[in-house]
């Protein structure tokens, strides 16, 4: 059946035919033998070639990192897009079958484009989730089931259809999908009052490296754990997630002030690591540093400016009393204070001012400072202990340098109840003792890529001074940040265990060897993986 199904299968056919007679099977066979054995799936319509006139599109899609986007970016020999779970459990078998290496990419923001690079010598297969992206909001019952190639702005849409008190602890950025975002923990506006996205799942739909259809009863506690925070691409593919919906106000408060080193910004951000993490859990206080020129009469000067942007689960009113208690230093008034509803709020600080809600739904939309895809290096870090002034003096002299202009620094407090849940509860094990996590961006044009090692290094370099101020033993790292530089795997050897304890622990720190041991129950042949993932292990 399907094995003369379409035309264009002739060629390949011959390949598998000539192939029998051959004791090694060459690369062209087992390209043929894979297509072919897609064909016989019938998915032929959903599998891009390098042939297909769509294949670059498709491949650049949802890829959000243009340093990834160059001729020498290793490039898969298929994609397929599947539009019915039987697709994806032919993928996994033909795949497996044929010895092809698969890679899972659901809305392709991996910081390090793992669902879509692989460094291996071996060929390798994409599978691209972004047609199964349904959403099922079920207002009374307070829960919703989301497939992984879903967008944040695709849920916060829903819900604001149906509702203005109900919400989702997701992502600010309305285009990240649901598949990594929740792999690897997902925080958001409102993850100090309810914890992360992986913390409000119940249920999931996963298909392992045989091509099972699991849930979190047939797949029990321990996968059902691993999945919720240990990183995607390491277990199998989870095809959709049934998430808990959290109550927020009608009404949220926004603000943003912008204070530069001539205002003080240095002093102010020094105070606020010490107080920002004991705000109430209603808020979701954030900083922003970046450099700007500044015009006074003698000409033009850089300077810092620091933006303390805030989502408040109240009014005006009682945020300013709040703060002008607690945080004088800022002179925050109610002038600088806008009320909305909380899916606007979403719009407000995820840079779509002023667009109309259907925006959130589209996938493609660009925020507008970034015009085109920009390349970028981002790194993260948590710190514990307030950071001193002249530390952040350290800081500013390196945005000052020329690699720095297109730098921003983000600053998120911690606290609430991240403090509050223990650190095992799931993979993700950033949780009490946190200020704060910082995540270093360095962001430069496309056509600037032949510099892209220079950038690089100004970010590593700046990585290495904050050192002595931020976590150490392990020097904490959040997975959905991804870093290649805090180490990976050999992709075509054997990695052993203290290579992938390095960046394992960074990111998961205790939970490391439980992942480790639940990977190599769930997929000993390795199956799912690439340059970060958790890998079995047999000793
Ligand atoms: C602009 C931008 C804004 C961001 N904002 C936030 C934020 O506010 N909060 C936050 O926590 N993070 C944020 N992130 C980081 C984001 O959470 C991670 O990059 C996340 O992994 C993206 O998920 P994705 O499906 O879009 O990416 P992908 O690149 O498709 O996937 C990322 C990883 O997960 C694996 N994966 C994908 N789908 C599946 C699946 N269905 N099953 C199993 N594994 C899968 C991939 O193989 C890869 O390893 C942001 C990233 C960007 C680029
Ligand atoms: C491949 O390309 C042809 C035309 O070049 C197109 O008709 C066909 O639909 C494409 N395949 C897929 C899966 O889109
Ligand atoms: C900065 O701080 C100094 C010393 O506390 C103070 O005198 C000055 O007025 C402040 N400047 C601004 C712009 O707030
Ligand atoms: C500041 O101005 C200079 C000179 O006009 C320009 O080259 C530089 O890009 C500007 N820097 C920023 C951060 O805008
Ligand atoms: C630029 O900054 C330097 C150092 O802070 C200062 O001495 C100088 O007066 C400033 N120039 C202008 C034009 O503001």
């Amino acid at each position: 059946m399907g094995f003369l199904h379409s035309l264009s299968l002739f060629p390949f056919l011959l390949v598998f035919i000539v192939s029998f007679s051959w004791p090694i099977t060459s690369s062209a066979d087992i390209y043929g033998d894979f297509l072919h054995c897609l064909s016989s799936s019938s998915i032929s319509n959903l599998v891009y070639t390098q042939m297909n006139s769509s294949y670059s599109s498709i491949l650049e899609s949802t890829i959000h990192n243009s340093r990834f986007i160059t001729p020498t970016s290793p490039k898969p020999w298929v994609i397929v897009t599947p539009l019915h779970v039987s697709h994806v459990q032919a993928t996994i078998r033909c795949s497996k079958k044929h010895g092809l290496q698969l890679r899972t990419r659901s809305g392709g923001h991996d910081f390090e484009g793992v669902s879509y690079i692989s460094e291996s010598e071996s060929p390798f297969v994409i599978i691209d989730l972004a047609n199964l992206r349904s959403v099922q909001v079920d207002v009374e019952n307070e829960v919703a089931w989301v497939q992984s190639g879903a967008i944040m702005g695709e849920l916060y849409y829903e819900i604001a259809q149906k509702s203005r008190t109900l919400a989702f602890p997701g992502a600010l950025c309305h285009g990240v999908a649901f598949g990594g975002y929740i792999s690897g923990g997902g925080y958001g506006l409102l993850f100090r009052k309810y914890g992360l996205a992986a913390d409000n799942v119940i249920d999931a739909e996963f298909i392992d490296a045989n091509g099972r259809i699991l849930n979190r009863k047939s797949m029990g506690e321990d996968l059902f754990w691993a999945i919720r925070g240990g990183g995607g691409g390491s277990f199998g593919i989870v095809l959709s997630w049934k998430i808990k919906l959290v109550h927020v106000p009608e009404t949220v408060t926004v603000f943003s002030i912008r204070k530069t080193l001539e205002q003080n910004a240095t002093q102010i951000l020094h105070r606020w690591q010490y107080i920002s993490y004991r705000f109430p859990d209603g808020m979701y206080p954030s900083i922003t540093i970046s450099t700007t020129n500044t015009t006074t009469q003698g000409g033009r000067n850089l300077t810092v400016v620091v933006t303390f942007s805030t989502m408040f689960l109240g009014r005006a009113n009682e945020l300013v009393s709040l703060m002008q208690n607690i945080f004088p230093e800022l002179g925050l008034t109610s002038k600088d204070c806008n009320e909305m509803s909380f899916v606007e709020s979403i719009l407000a600080l995820g840079l779509l001012p002023n667009q109309n809600l259907e925006i959130l739904q589209d996938r493609n939309y660009r925020v507008s400072f970034l015009l085109a895809t920009p390349s970028f290096k981002t790194k993260s870090d948590y710190v514990k202990k307030p950071i001193p002034e002249i530390g952040f003096q350290g800081i500013w002299s390196q945005l000052f340098e020329p690699e720095a202009r297109g730098a921003t620094l983000n600053f998120v407090a911690y606290g609430g109840k991240m403090d509050e849940i223990p650190e095992s509860a799931v993979p993700f094990p950033h949780r009490k003792g946190n200020l704060y996590k910082i995540s270093y961006n360095i962001r430069w044009r496309e056509e600037d890529n032949v510099n892209s090692e220079r950038y690089i290094a100004w970010m590593r370099r700046l990585y290495s001074y904050m050192k002595p101020f931020v976590s150490k033993s392990p020097r904490e790292a959040y997975v959905n940040y991804r870093d290649l530089d805090i180490g990976k795997n050999n992709e075509d050897g054997f990695t052993t265990y203290a290579q992938m304890s390095v960046w394992g622990r960074k990111y998961f720190k205790n939970n490391f060897d439980r992942l480790v041991k639940i990977k190599t129950k769930i997929d000993p042949e390795n199956f799912f993986r690439h340059q970060q993932s958790i890998s079995p292990y047999f000793g």
